[in-house]
C-alpha cells in the first residue's frame, strides 16, 4: 500500500515537472522551417505511389495514434494535456506542422518534408523541366543542372546528398532532449540503425520504377552504413553537449557514443579511409564530462568529415563491409509493394 502511494506520488511529481518543463519550451522549434512546410498533400498529386508507401508507416500512423496511445494518453488525461498535437516539444518529432494564418497547425505525422526539406521554395522548380509542356526527356543538360542547383539552394535535400538526408533521422531518433528523457521518462534514443530502419517500411524507391520498390544498390548501402555510424557518433556527441546533469539522459548518450565509436573502429579495421580514421581520433580525444565545451566543435568536425566521406561514389575497398550490413530479414517493418 505504502509502495503504491509512493509510486503515485512519484508519478504525480513527474507529471507536474514534465508539465512545467514543457510549458517553458518556446514555440515550435524552427519557425523558419515552419514557414517552408506545406504538408504531404502538396506532394500526393504527383507522387502517388510514394504517398501510398508512406501511409503504411509508423511515421504516418503516429499522427492519430500518439495522442490516443498508452502512456501518452495517460499523461494527456492526467495532465489535461489535450494539446499533444499542438505542444511544441512533441510536435518537433512526432508531427508535421504548418502555418495557418497566425496559428500553427499539425497536419500529419512525420512526413515527406521532414526528410526532404520544407518545400515552399523548391516544389515548383524541382519538377519544371524547362517550361510548360516540356517533358523530362526533352530537358537540356544545362537546364537540368540549373534545376538541381535551384532546388537545392531553395532547401531541397537531394538524393545524392546521403549525409543530409540521413541526418534528419538522427535529429529525431537520438531523442536529444534532456528533460524529456530524465523527467518525462520518454524513451531515450533506441537502437536506430540507418539500413535496418531505412530499408523496411520506410523504403519508397518508387519514382524511377513505380512497380517495384527495389532495394538500393549494394554500393549505396555500404556508404550509407558507414555514414549512419558516423552520424550516430556525431549526434550522440551533440546530445552530450546538451546535458546539464549526469543523469539517465547523459548516460544514454555516452553509451550511444561508445557503441557508435566501436562500430567505426570495426569499420576501420577493414577499410583504410582518412576521414573515418580522423573521426575516430577526434572522438577518442573527448573527455566524457557534463558541460564539456569541446563537444560541439568536435561534432561539427565529425559532420564535415562524414559529409566528405558520403560523397564517395566508387570505392572497391568498401566491398569488405558487406559482412557488417544488416540482412533484409532484419529490416524494420514490411517493405511496401505496389
Ligand atoms: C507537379 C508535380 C510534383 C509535385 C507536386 C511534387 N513533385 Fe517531386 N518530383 C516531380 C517530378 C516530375 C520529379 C522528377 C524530377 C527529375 O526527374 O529530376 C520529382 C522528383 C522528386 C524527388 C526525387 C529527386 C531526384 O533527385 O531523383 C523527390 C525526393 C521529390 N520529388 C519529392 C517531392 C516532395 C517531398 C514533394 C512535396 C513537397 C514533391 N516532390 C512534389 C513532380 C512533383
Ligand atoms: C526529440 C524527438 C522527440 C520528441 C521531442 C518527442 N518524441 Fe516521442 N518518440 C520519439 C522517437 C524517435 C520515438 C520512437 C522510439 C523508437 O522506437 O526509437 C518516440 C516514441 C514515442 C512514444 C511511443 C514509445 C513509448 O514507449 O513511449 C510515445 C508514447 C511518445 N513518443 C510520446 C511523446 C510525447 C507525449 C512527446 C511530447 C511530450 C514526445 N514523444 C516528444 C521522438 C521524440
Ligand atoms: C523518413 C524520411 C522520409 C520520408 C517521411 C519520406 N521520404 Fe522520400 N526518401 C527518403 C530517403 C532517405 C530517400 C532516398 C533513398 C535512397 O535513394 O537512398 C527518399 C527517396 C524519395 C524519392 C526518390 C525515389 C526513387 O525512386 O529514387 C522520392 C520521389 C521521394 N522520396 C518522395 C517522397 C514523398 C512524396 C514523401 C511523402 C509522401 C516522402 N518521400 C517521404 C526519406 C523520406
Ligand atoms: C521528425 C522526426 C523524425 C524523422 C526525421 C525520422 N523519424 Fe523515424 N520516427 C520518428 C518517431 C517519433 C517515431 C515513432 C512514432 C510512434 O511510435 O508513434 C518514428 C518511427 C520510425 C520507425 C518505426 C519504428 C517501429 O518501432 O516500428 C522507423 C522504421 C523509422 N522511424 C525510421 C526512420 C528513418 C530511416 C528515418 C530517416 C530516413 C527517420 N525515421 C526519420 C521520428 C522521426
Amino acid at each position: 500500500m505504502l509502495n503504491i502511494f509512493f509510486n503515485y506520488k512519484k508519478n504525480l511529481i513527474f507529471f507536474i515537472v514534465l508539465m512545467l518543463s514543457i510549458e517553458s519550451v518556446a514555440a515550435v522549434e524552427s519557425s523558419e522551417e515552419l514557414e517552408k512546410t506545406l504538408g504531404p498533400k502538396a506532394c500526393a498529386s504527383c507522387h502517388k505511389e510514394e504517398t501510398r508507401a508512406w501511409k503504411k508507416t509508423q511515421h504516418y500512423k503516429t499522427y492519430k495514434e500518439i495522442p490516443r496511445k498508452g502512456i501518452a494518453k495517460k499523461r494527456a488525461k492526467k495532465m489535461r494535456f489535450k494539446q499533444i498535437k499542438t505542444d511544441s516539444l512533441c510536435v518537433n518529432c512526432h508531427f508535421t506542422a504548418v502555418k495557418s494564418g497566425s496559428r500553427i497547425k499539425t497536419v500529419a505525422g512525420i512526413s515527406c518534408e521532414s526528410c526532404h526539406g520544407g518545400s515552399r521554395g523548391w516544389i515548383q522548380v524541382h519538377s519544371d523541366f524547362g517550361g510548360r509542356g516540356v517533358k523530362a526527356n526533352e530537358e537540356t543538360p544545362e537546364h537540368k543542372k540549373q534545376r538541381h542547383f535551384q532546388a537545392e539552394s531553395n532547401g531541397m535535400i537531394q538524393l545524392s546528398n546521403i549525409y543530409d538526408l540521413a541526418k534528419n533521422c538522427y535529429r529525431c531518433h537520438t531523442v536529444p532532449e534532456e528533460k524529456l528523457v530524465n523527467i518525462g521518462r520518454h524513451p531515450a534514443g533506441s537502437d536506430f540503425e540507418l539500413i535496418r530502419w531505412g530499408q523496411g517500411e520506410v523504403r519508397h524507391n518508387l519514382w524511377h520504377d513505380e512497380n517495384s520498390n527495389n532495394s538500393l544498390s549494394q554500393s549505396r548501402l555500404r556508404i550509407m552504413y558507414v555514414v549512419g555510424k558516423a552520424l550516430d557518433l556525431e549526434y550522440a556527441i551533440r546530445g552530450l553537449a546538451k546535458a546539464t546533469i549526469d543523469g539517465s539522459y547523459f548516460q544514454h548518450m555516452a553509451q550511444r557514443r561508445d557503441k557508435a565509436q566501436a562500430s567505426l573502429k570495426d569499420i576501420a579495421s577493414l577499410i583504410d579511409n582518412d576521414e573515418i580514421n580522423k573521426i575516430i581520433e577526434l572522438a577518442d580525444g573527448l573527455k566524457t564530462i557534463v558541460n564539456n565545451s569541446d563537444y560541439l566543435t568536435v561534432a561539427d568536425e565529425i559532420g564535415q568529415l562524414n559529409k566528405t566521406f558520403s560523397a564517395l561514389t566508387e570505392n572497391d575497398q568498401l566491398n569488405a563491409l558487406d559482412t557488417f550490413l544488416p540482412k533484409p530479414e532484419e529490416y524494420k517493418g514490411k517493405v511496401y509493394h505496389p
